[in-house]
């Protein structure tokens, strides 16, 4: 173990060393990958006892269930969070299905935002019904609406703060408030991962992350996290993730990870930073619209934002929406050309990348959403979601200047 107190040191320090044993083969000071799928045991007794989880320490028996690499980044995880424990995954819908395949039966309900990602939405939409769970899709930053959905046998209410692609930001206090104790409030934290926001602390019981956005943070792995209490971890772990989903990361895939999460803090407020001067320039621009960032002031989850978001951080990713004839062209036909004149964003989906990447929702990451419930969640056909990457925002802004040019 560290012999660092991680709760008295600032983010910068503990996202680097939290979770990182002591190498006790070789005493490397990254941890290796334990490229491994089973573990050999000294004997039968030893096998059993461990097995048997009698043995004190931590000592894995076969990688579905623990390995060490996994279990650092899962350790460091946990710690980021303030939470007791975490469950890693093979991707952000790995977290999203073993939380409602936890901690959902038949006969239950459960309430959804009415904007999340496009694979969450196919969860609530088709996989939970299909299951005998009941679901209402309402904006969980409407506290009204909220407390008029809840019923008897509400069991969850899940929600992305920030959202995707709308950028909305949802008080996780107040919804908490609304929940009571005994309906689990679930956050999708992808968008804004600590030190952006904590959600736990926030009130929210579980939190859940794509890794393979921000925490990884350098697009090259899939991932994902659960962190909550110690008993829903195990909960998750032992009777949802190593059976009926199976879906740990693999252990390159772990050490990628925890190798990206050393420089999560200076990613962070790099991204942000770009993130503003980009949201700033386009809300200037005579062909935009609209700009849905919450840090800029007109936004209307500023105000929550500046409260709930640490550091004046207000995340990475902005939407926007040219204006209806821009030189003759519809918002859609504006934003396809605006698309392919730029430079540097990459036309693609996924998000928290050192690259800028740009997407159209309506046509990718949103487009097995209704086109009814697009509409009603905000997502038009001309929207455009962009994740700000670490290039310089200069750059960034000389790129659009030149597009929008050549419109
Ligand atoms: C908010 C959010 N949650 C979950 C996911 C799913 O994550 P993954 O692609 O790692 O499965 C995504 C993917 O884009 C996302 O944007």
């Amino acid at each position: 173990m560290s012999k660092i107190n991680m709760s008295s040191v600032d983010f910068e320090t503990m996202i680097i060393h939290a979770g990182q044993e002591h190498d006790s083969a070789y005493g490397a000071l990254a941890t290796p990958i334990y490229q491994t799928s089973t573990f050999c045991f000294d004997t039968v007794e030893d096998g059993a006892a461990k097995f048997a989880k009698q043995v004190p320490g931590y000592h894995p028996v076969y990688s579905r269930s623990g390995n060490p690499t996994t279990r650092a980044f899962e350790l460091k995880c946990a710690c980021m969070e303030g939470g007791e424990d975490a469950v890693a995954m093979a991707s952000g819908m790995g977290a999203v299905g073993s939380v409602v395949l936890a901690f959902l039966k038949p006969g239950d309900h459960a309430i959804f935002d009415d904007s999340v990602y496009g694979g969450t939405n196919f969860v609530c939409t088709t996989n939970l019904p299909e299951l005998g769970v009941e679901i209402t899709r309402v904006d969980t930053a409407d506290r009204e609406a909220l407390k008029a959905a809840i019923r008897p046998n509400t069991r969850m209410i899940y929600f992305e703060t920030p959202n995707n692609p709308m950028i909305k930001v949802t008080d996780i206090a107040a919804v908490k408030a609304v929940a009571g104790p005994d309906i689990r409030v679930v956050v999708d934290g992808t968008f804004a991962p600590p030190p952006l926001q904590y959600a736990l602390k926030l009130g929210a019981d579980i939190v859940l992350h794509s890794i393979t956005k921000y925490i990884n943070g350098h697009g090259d792995a899939l991932g994902g996290v659960v962190v909550g209490s110690a008993a829903d971890m195990a909960l998750i772990r032992n009777n949802c993730m190593t059976k009926i989903n199976g879906c740990p990361p693999s252990p390159f895939n772990s050490y990628l990870v925890l190798r990206g999460m050393k420089t999560l803090a200076l990613r962070m407020e790099r991204h942000c930073a770009n993130a503003m001067a980009v949201a700033k320039y386009l809300e200037s621009s005579p062909y935009v619209k609209h700009v849905y960032y919450p840090g800029l002031e007109s936004d209307p989850g500023h105000e929550l934002a500046c409260r709930q978001m640490e550091n004046g951080l207000f995340g990475g990713i902005l939407s926007f929406e040219l204006k209806d004839d821009v030189k003759g062209l519809s918002s859609f036909e504006a934003g396809k050309k605006l698309l392919n004149s730029l430079t540097i964003p990459a036309i693609a989906v996924s998000l928290g990348d050192p690259d800028t990447l740009i997407e159209h929702p309506a046509s990718m990451t949103h487009a097995g959403v209704s086109p009814e419930a697009r509409l009603a969640a905000g997502i038009t056909d001309g929207l455009i979601r962009l994740s700000v990457g670490l290039e310089s925002a200069r750059d960034l802004i000389n790129d659009f200047e030149q597009a929008f040019a050549a419109l």
